[in-house]
């Protein structure tokens, strides 16, 4: 048995070609994780991190759950492995059934995949479908926003928003996306708490692309509640409702990508039921494992799932699935980690502490650099001034200084950006902040 070397003194790094990362920068100086448990990660030189991100957002139990780990042994040694496709395993309907539970009203049909980006262009493929089933295979159009953070299948990048994950791939994209403006406007909107005041109007903007292109061309407009990855854009108070209002005057699906905001990040099981708004289609991956084992999910309402049921019972309603959807092992993760969620309420904790967070975050206002902070539910984020022509070297630097002095804390370019774990307690907030403020002190 080889077990991985513990010290990244005895690794060879040339063949592994780390995802989002500068490599060659990271491996000169290498920030190498060995283990986790609760709330911490401890690195290969042993110390230890406080996890202010839930890992990439997706750890909202805390690390090195023994009820999920003993699920997932269970389940090896029961059914290790099914196929997909015309066969099926009693977890994937169990574990459809009971998310179905936590999902807005009508929204109790699940597609399992495997990641967040699988997920967005699982919905973007049943929008299609929908359309078509329906005579309306004009619809072929999708709307995206800018800063949007999709995942980044060929879907994904085209209605994503965020130019870096777009101009290295020469523009080769689905070709018909049309793009929402974003709703940061710092000069007018900086610290506020919670939602920000203005900028709803900018949902208005749908019209003008309902106009210019056609309503009938247009199969979904697809958006984060609040955008994540870009660096938390809470949307404008106002600004969802109004999207929804629009789209469903036109026929135009909405889809709503919960891959960071799903279980529990804003104090509801998804963000639909902290807005109030019922999407269409709704994205989900990354905490539906307690980020243990890869799984993603689209819900979809009723009414557009049997919009498909309509052929021949004997033919496939839709010509799209993966390998490893519902795979046996990711829905025991997922069943055991629902039932943590439940037994400790963690779903519904961040309302909470929620002001607490916020309270906590705003508190660093003031400090050096800082140009904005915001924050929603159990996301946070504190934005600096980019250094003059290094755009995103002062957030890295902040990075490596927490990761030095004990926190794992995540960089959007300037932005910090923190997502505890729905476990942390208040000392454990008001800690990360401590440490950041601290870095953020000596930070040029
Ligand atoms: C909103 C959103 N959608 C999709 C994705 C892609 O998920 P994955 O990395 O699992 O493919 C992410 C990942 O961060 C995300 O934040």
């Amino acid at each position: 048995m080889t077990a991985p070397a513990a010290s990244s003194n005895a690794l060879d790094m040339s063949n592994y070609w780390m995802p989002f990362t500068a490599n060659r920068q990271f491996k000169a100086k290498p920030r190498i994780i060995t283990g986790a448990k609760g709330m911490h990660f401890t690195t290969d030189d042993g110390r230890t991190l406080l996890d202010s991100s839930a890992g990439l957002w997706c750890v909202n139990a805390g690390h090195a759950r023994p009820e999920i780990a003993d699920a997932v042994h269970r389940q090896l040694m029961t059914l290790d492995y099914s196929p997909a496709f015309q066969m099926g395993q009693p977890g994937a309907f169990e574990f459809a059934a009971r998310l179905a539970k936590l999902t807005p009203e009508g929204m109790d049909r699940v597609f399992f995949t495997n990641s967040g980006s699988e997920s967005v262009d699982t919905a973007l493929k049943v929008a299609l479908a929908y359309h078509k089933a329906r005579g309306e295979g004009g619809r072929t159009r999708f709307i995206g926003r800018e800063k949007g953070y999709n995942g980044v299948g060929f879907g994904g990048i085209s209605v994503g928003g965020l130019v870096n994950n777009r101009r290295q791939f020469n523009g080769q994209m689905l070709p018909s996306v049309d793009h929402l403006p974003h709703t940061v406007d710092i000069a007018k909107n900086a610290f506020s708490r919670g939602l920000p005041e203005h900028g709803a109007e900018k949902a208005d903007v749908l019209e003008g692309l309902i106009a210019l292109h056609g309503a009938d061309t247009i199969a979904a407009v697809i958006v984060e509640p609040v955008s994540g990855s870009a660096g938390v854009l809470p949307p404008p108070k106002g600004y969802l409702e109004r999207l929804r209002a629009i789209t469903e005057k036109h026929g135009i699906l909405l889809i709503f990508d919960e891959v960071i905001t799903g279980f529990g990040r804003l104090g509801t099981p998804f963000a639909g039921q902290f807005f109030g708004i019922t999407p269409d289609l709704m994205t989900a991956a990354k905490g539906i494992t307690n980020g243990v084992i890869p799984m993603g999910a689209v819900f979809v309402k009723r009414e557009v799932h049997d919009a498909l049921m309509t052929g021949p019972d004997n033919a496939m309603e839709l010509f799209h699935g993966y390998t490893y959807s519902g795979h046996p092992v990711a829905c025991a993760a997922g069943l055991a980690t629902l039932d943590i969620y439940e037994r400790e309420g963690l779903l519904t904790r961040g309302a909470s502490i929620a002001q607490h967070f916020e309270d906590a975050v705003h508190s660093l206002k003031g400090r050096p650099n800082v140009i904005d902070i915001r924050n929603v539910g159990l996301m946070g984020a504190v934005e600096l001034a980019p250094r003059a022509g290094a755009i995103g070297a002062r957030g890295m630097a902040v990075l490596q200084d927490c990761f030095d002095s004990g926190l794992l804390i995540r960089n959007a370019g300037d932005t910090l950006v923190m997502s505890p774990p729905l476990i942390a307690t208040t000392d454990e907030i008001d800690q990360m902040v401590d440490m950041l403020g601290t870095v953020l002190d000596r930070t040029a």
